[in-house]
């Protein structure tokens, strides 16, 4: 796939995005496994789920069909946190720009978010569910770029460790493009910044 250097909602840079590092079969298969892993690690425990949009909600809406068969009483809510701009570094500042209103309580919460990069976005949620008194926080995400931690922070179930690249797909985004490519690509940057 190509696209020259379109401009959306500011600065888009000439690039390409066409190497594909996790297929959709690869994607499935690991869905499954967290699921069963998170299916024992909660036995006959409701869980509820907290996805960061915006680029949990593929994933997410995997992993809870996943998690049918085990029964666990899934709920779901969802809250928006912003640290991405239109470019690809993050700008250091987490902003909660809607609230998940999910009564947790007593509960045992799966953060839900599709990568972990400077550990600024979950830490940032843990802190934030962690204050509405829940039994128990436990964070799950897709991918997890090591290299790029800012703050420490370890999540406790990752389906995939993603080398220093820039990805797409499966819910990640380049200025809002590419959430729909049903795997995860890697985006090669072939000239610099235009406009
Ligand atoms: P963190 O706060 O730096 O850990 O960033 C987490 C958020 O940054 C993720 O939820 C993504 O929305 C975004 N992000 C980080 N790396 C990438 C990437 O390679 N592609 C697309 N989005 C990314
Ligand atoms: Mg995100």
């Amino acid at each position: 796939m190509f696209r020259p250097d379109r401009v959306v909602e500011g600065r888009v840079r000439p690039h390409h995005v066409d190497c594909v590092l996790f297929s959709e079969r690869e994607i499935a298969c690991r869905v499954s496994e967290l699921a069963a892993a998170i299916a024992a690690d909660n036995p006959r425990r409701p869980v509820a789920l907290v996805g960061i949009l915006r680029g949990s909600f593929v994933f997410l809406a995997d992993l809870v069909r996943a998690l049918h068969p085990y029964d666990l009483g899934i709920r779901v809510d969802f809250m928006i946190l912003e640290s991405y701009g239109a470019e690809t570094e993050s700008s250091g500042e987490v902003r909660l720009l809607r609230d998940f209103d999910l009564d947790v309580r007593d509960a045992d919460v799966l953060l839900v978010d599709d990568i972990l990069d400077t550990g600024r976005t979950l830490a940032f949620a843990k802190r934030h569910v962690e204050a509405r008194g829940p039994r128990r926080v436990r964070t799950c995400v897709l991918l997890d770029k090591p290299a790029r931690r800012a703050v420490p922070f370890r999540a406790d179930y990752v389906a995939f460790e993603c080398p220093d690249e820039f990805v797409v797909g499966y819910g990640l985004d380049y200025n809002r493009l590419y959430r729909d490519l049903p795997w995860i690509a890697c985006v090669t940057f072939t000239e610099a910044a235009s406009q």
